[in-house]
């Protein structure tokens, strides 16, 4: 072989390892190049299970613990904090250069009776801020973005009656904030609800409302999140989704979909199937098309460990990969889309 013919070939090869063959890029690597948080929940054992592992590294660069982090799980009795799951999580994250997002602090569900059994507001305050200080110290700088408030209305827009709600009052937001921001400046504060996501309902009305009023007050939150537990038999509606979105991005408040999996209803069928694949690609070019968006987050990674059929009898399927842990069509319908390519 000619010299020349050597050092072409070298030069190409010298190029390829350097910026990747565009073919070969992993999924992750395409999420990256366009700036997209594309994310996961997961389980403890998720990140100590080698067959999980490889599907987390070659997919996603964000995790959040589905549950870890939740108040029951984090400190079960007042005085026992139990790191060593979310550390591990933590620290699986950091080596693959992963985001991590924390959720969440606030919320009615999944807490210990020594939260539930709160009287008073000063001991309600007590407890709560240091729960947020506590966690957001240990992690900071290593967990980017945090779920401060879960799911705090009703339906129908108004204040959810939890204990924080009945000890504190409703500033209980702006003490739960206020301390995260002080805790972790560079954190990303998100408020997180579920049917949240159309303009012109009457929750995510009265959603926009709480979050409006947070900001105009000078309420540290930088952005919302919409959980996106959708139903693949209901369309998803571009146009109050996209004003809903746009509405937010006015108020200068970032919006993340955080818990996205779409159900469908038993048995599975082709029909059902494509309605699923439209659904995620629809808010997938959502994602990666509006300015105060980009963040793609998955409420777990697969049919064979969902919460969906406990929580919804006679739905399943909802997820990316199957009872397999095999990918999906809709897994690379969204790969296409990161990829560049338009949703048919
Ligand atoms: O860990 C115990 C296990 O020891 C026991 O044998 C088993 C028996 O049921 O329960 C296990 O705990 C379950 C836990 O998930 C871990 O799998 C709880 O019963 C179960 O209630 C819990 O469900 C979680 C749910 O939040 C709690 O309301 C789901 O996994 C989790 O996906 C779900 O996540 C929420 C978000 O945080 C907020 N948005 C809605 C979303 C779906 O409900």
């Amino acid at each position: 072989m000619k010299r020349t013919t050597i050092l072409f070939l070298s030069i190409l090869l010298g190029i390829i390892s350097l910026t990747g063959c565009p073919g070969s890029r992993s999924v992750r690597e395409r999420a990256d190049k366009r700036n997209l948080t594309y994310g996961m929940s997961v389980q403890a054992g998720d990140v100590l299970d080698p067959d999980t592992i490889s599907i987390l590294e070659d997919n996603f660069n964000l995790l959040v613990p589905e549950n870890t982090m939740k108040w029951v799980n984090i400190r079960p009795t007042k005085g026992f904090w139990n790191w060593s799951d979310m550390d591990n999580m933590v620290a699986f994250a950091q080596k693959r250069k992963m985001r991590m997002k924390g959720h969440t602090f606030v919320w009615h569900q999944q807490n210990p009776p020594y939260v539930y059994s709160l009287k008073t507001r000063e001991e309600a305050i007590a407890l709560l801020t240091d729960q947020i200080t506590s966690v957001m110290t240990r992690y900071k700088g290593k967990i980017y973005e945090y779920d401060v408030c879960n799911e705090v209305l009703n339906e129908d827009g108004t204040m959810r009656d939890t204990i924080w709600y009945k000890t504190i009052g409703p500033d209980y937001l702006d003490i739960a904030f206020r301390t995260a921001r002080a805790a972790d400046p560079d954190a990303r504060l998100i408020l997180n609800d579920y049917s949240n996501e159309y303009a012109g309902t009457p929750k995510a009305d009265g959603f926009y409302a709480l979050a409006k009023d947070l900001k105009d007050r000078g309420v540290p939150i930088d952005g919302v999140g919409l959980q996106m537990h959708l139903m693949a038999q209901d369309p998803v509606s571009e146009e109050a989704l996209l004003e809903n979105v746009r509405r937010f991005g006015d108020l200068g408040l970032f919006v993340s979909f955080t818990e996205i999996d779409v159900r469908v209803a038993n048995p599975l069928t082709a029909e059902k199937e494509a309605e699923q694949i439209d659904a995620y690609s629809k808010l997938m070019e959502i994602a990666l098309g509006e300015k105060n968006a980009g963040s793609f987050i998955m409420w777990g990674f697969s049919d064979k460990r969902s919460w969906i059929p406990r929580a919804f009898p006679g739905f399943g399927f909802a997820h990316l990969y199957d009872q397999n842990d095999k990918p999906k069509p809709v897994y690379f319908r969204l790969k296409d889309i990161i990829s560049g390519k338009k949703a048919k």
